[in-house]
C-alpha cells in the first residue's frame, strides 16, 4: 500500500475506520496505521477521532495523471510527468533531476511543499491540495541570451489560461506576477520562479517554477506578507486537475513559440495584459531604487521606464516593481 492510495480514500473528507481502509485496500490495520503516520511526518492534516476514525478536514480534489489526461494535459510533450503529496520545493527537485537530464522535457507537481521558495529568498506558502506548484524542465540550447524575457512568456500563458478558464480582471506585473483585481485591490493571483543550471553560455537547463493560488482562505492570507487571491475567489470553478492541464496546455505552446522566436512575437499581447502600464511606480534594486512610470516592455522583455533623468531599461534580475511613490 502506498501513502497515496490511502490518501485517495481519505480524500472525500469522511471520516473512514482503520478498519474500513484495511479492507478497501486488502492490509492490515497496522499496516493503515503506518501509512497513517507517514503522513503525519510529511505534515499533511488529517483528524484522527477515536471511535469514529481518520478524515482530511474536508474533501479535496487530489491531482492524478489520469485526470490530468481526461482534461486534455499534453502527456505527449514530457518524457516524465511526476505528481507527488508533498516535496520540500517542485523548483528543488527539478534542480536535482536537471543535473542527470541533457534534454528531456520534464515537469512536477506537488500537492504541497514544505520550504516553497518565492523569488528574493521569500517563503511562497503551500497547503494542501489548495493551490497549485509546479515545476517543468525545459532544455535551451543557446544558453542564458536564449532565456531573455522567459518569464514575462511564462506569465503570459498563465494569463491565456486563467482567461479561457473564465477569469477576466487579471493582470501580469513585470517581471514574473499574475495579479487580479479584487475587491478594490490589485492581489497576488500567482507567481514565477526561474533558476538556471548548466552552462549558461551554452546548453542550459531551465527549471521554470510556477505556484498559482487557487483558494486562499484567511488563515492563508496571514502567512502571505502582500494581499493575496485564488481562482476560486475570481469565480473559476473547474476543478484542479481541469485548472492544472489547462495552465500547462498555454505553458506548452507558449514555450514552443519563445524556444524559436523568443518574447518579440508575444510582446504586443502581453502588454494588453501590463497590470502596471502607465503608472507610477518604484523599481527596487538590490542597492538603491528608481522612481518612474511604467511604461510597457520592449521586444527583449525589458520594462520601460520614464524616470526624471529620461527613459531607462531594465532587466528581470533581483529587483521588485510596487506602485506608487511609497
Ligand atoms: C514569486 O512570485 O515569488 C515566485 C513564486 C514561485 C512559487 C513556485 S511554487 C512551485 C515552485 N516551487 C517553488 O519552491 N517555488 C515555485
Amino acid at each position: 500500500m502506498k501513502h497515496s492510495e490511502l490518501i485517495e480514500i481519505l480524500a472525500d473528507g469522511n471520516f473512514h475506520s482503520g478498519e474500513e481502509i484495511g479492507a478497501a485496500l486488502g492490509v492490515s490495520r497496522a499496516a493503515v496505521w503506518k501509512q497513517l503516520q507517514k503522513l503525519e511526518a510529511m505534515d499533511i492534516p488529517f483528524n484522527s477521532v477515536k471511535g469514529k476514525g481518520y478524515r482530511l478536514p474536508e474533501a479535496v480534489t487530489l491531482l492524478s495523471k489520469e485526470a490530468l489526461a481526461a482534461h486534455g494535459f499534453p502527456h505527449a510533450v514530457f518524457d516524465q510527468v511526476d505528481v507527488s503529496l508533498s516535496l520540500d520545493s517542485t523548483n528543488n527537485a527539478m534542480m536535482q533531476m536537471a543535473e542527470n537530464n541533457t534534454d528531456g522535457r520534464k515537469i512536477c507537481f506537488a500537492e504541497m511543499q514544505t520550504a516553497g521558495r518565492g523569488r528574493r529568498g521569500r517563503t511562497w506558502v503551500s497547503p494542501f491540495a489548495q493551490n497549485l506548484y509546479f515545476s517543468m524542465l525545459w532544455p535551451f540550447s543557446q544558453g542564458i541570451a536564449a532565456i531573455q524575457g522567459l518569464s514575462l512568456a511564462v506569465g503570459l500563458a498563465i494569463h491565456r489560461a486563467l482567461s479561457e478558464l473564465g477569469v477576466e480582471r487579471a493582470g501580469l506585473k513585470w517581471p514574473n506576477d499574475i495579479l487580479a483585481d479584487h475587491q478594490g485591490v490589485k492581489s497576488k493571483l500567482g507567481g514565477i520562479l526561474i533558476e538556471l543550471t548548466g552552462d549558461v553560455t551554452d546548453a542550459c537547463q531551465v527549471v521554470i517554477g510556477v505556484g498559482l493560488n487557487l483558494d486562499v482562505r484567511i488563515q492563508d492570507q496571514a502567512k502571505i506578507d502582500q494581499q493575496a487571491v485564488g481562482a476560486k475567489q475570481l469565480g473559476v470553478t473547474a476543478d484542479r486537475n481541469e485548472i492544472t492541464a489547462v495552465v500547462v496546455k498555454h505553458l506548452v505552446d507558449v514555450l514552443e513559440t519563445f524556444s524559436v522566436s523568443g518574447f518579440a512575437p508575444l510582446k504586443g499581447e502581453w502588454s494588453e495584459a501590463d497590470a502596471f502600464k502607465g503608472l507610477s511606480a518604484k523599481l527596487v534594486l538590490p542597492s538603491s531604487e528608481i522612481h518612474g512610470t511604467c511604461m510597457g516592455v520592449n521586444e527583449k522583455g525589458e520594462l520601460i521606464l520614464d524616470t526624471e533623468t529620461g527613459i531607462q531599461l531594465f532587466n528581470a534580475g533581483e529587483v521588485s516593481l510596487r506602485l506608487g511613490d511609497a
